[in-house]
């Protein structure tokens, strides 16, 4: 991710939506005498930035992208009730016995790994992040919940879980020619007829929904972001920047990532040649059916090695 110390470039006039900006900086700011001239200059600011950016290289992965939010201990990252859903979710459609031992694959920062030890499950967290690795194992190692610094080529485990799982997109993160071999790796961790529950995003809901479009949202109160989203149609490569300003000291950070996308027939086949059926697939959290406007690809399936 690149910093750039200042925002001196010229404003631009205000067409900014109030309601995007982060609420409790914005109410800050908009008691501030030009408060809200503030943002939208802001605003313009990162339109102007978004322009230079080419989208031509690939970058896969920023391996301190998701060590920065340790610094404000992951505040505002998750909604405890959808983690509460999500682990329910997991454990309804892949049917493990109390007491399983789980994998978590790209784990972030931890918050599955954790609730699924909660739930009585012994589990190893693996993740490219050394200074993830590290934090998470200050913060809540145990001999049940270890944490250990492997990325996906690296997981070479023998016939040990009855669950692997790879959530939120993080096998989009590794070049295509990389799938096969990491799924041949995750079944070849997991026990005779054990679990992987897998959560990629759909590629023909990123392809109608999000490619080639700008979008602003705001992250933890803190950050103000504008994305712009493309599609590499040859590559099946989404390839997104985000430019954000971060209004505890107002730094500029910029960070672009290549995601490859899957759809669910690719999907299918690929799993089907590393060993495993698929037992049930959802398009969301919620369990509905998988369609191409479903924003994700949910699958529970089982290991036949
Ligand atoms: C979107 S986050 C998801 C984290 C977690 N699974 C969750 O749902 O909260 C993606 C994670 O993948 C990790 N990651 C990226 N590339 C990786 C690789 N090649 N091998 C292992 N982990 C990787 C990142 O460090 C990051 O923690």
């Amino acid at each position: 991710m690149n910093s750039s110390p200042g925002l001196d470039s010229p404003a631009e006039p205000f067409t900014a939506q109030q309601e995007l900006c982060p609420p409790i900086y914005y109410n800050q700011m908009k008691n501030q005498k030009d408060g809200a001239k503030i943002i939208s200059s802001l605003k313009a600011f990162l339109h102007q930035r978004i322009e230079d950016i080419s989208f031509t290289d690939n970058m896969y992965y920023d391996e301190d992208f998701f060590a920065k939010s340790i610094e404000n201990n992951f505040a505002g990252w998750y909604d405890a009730d959808a983690l509460k859903q999500q682990i329910g979710f997991i454990l309804q459609h892949c049917k493990v016995t109390p007491n399983s031992k789980v994998l978590d694959a790209a784990c972030g920062h931890g918050r599955h790994a954790e609730l699924l030890c909660r739930r009585g499950h012994e589990v190893l967290a693996t993740d490219i992040s050394d200074q993830l690795i590290t934090h998470l194992t200050e913060k809540y190692g145990d001999k049940r919940l270890l944490f250990e610094k492997r990325t996906f080529m690296e997981i070479n485990y023998s016939q040990i879980f009855d669950l692997a799982i790879v959530l939120a997109n993080s096998l989009g993160l590794i070049p295509r020619d990389e799938f096969v071999i990491v799924l041949n790796k995750l079944s070849r961790s997991l026990k005779k007829d054990g679990w992987l529950f897998v959560e990629l995003d759909n590629r023909s809901h990123f392809v109608k929904n999000e490619a080639g479009k700008r979008s602003w949202s705001y992250h933890a109160d803190r950050w103000l972001v504008l994305s712009e989203h493309h599609y590499d149609s040859e590559n099946r490569l989404e390839k997104t920047v985000d430019i954000s300003v971060d209004f505890a000291d107002m730094s500029v950070n910029q960070f672009l990532l290549t995601k490859s996308l899957y759809d669910y027939n690719e999907l299918c086949n690929l799993l089907a040649s590393a060993n495993f059926i698929v037992r049930k697939s959802f398009g969301d959290w919620e369990g509905n059916e998988i369609s191409e406007a479903s924003p994700s690809l949910l699958i529970a399936a089982q290991n036949r090695l």
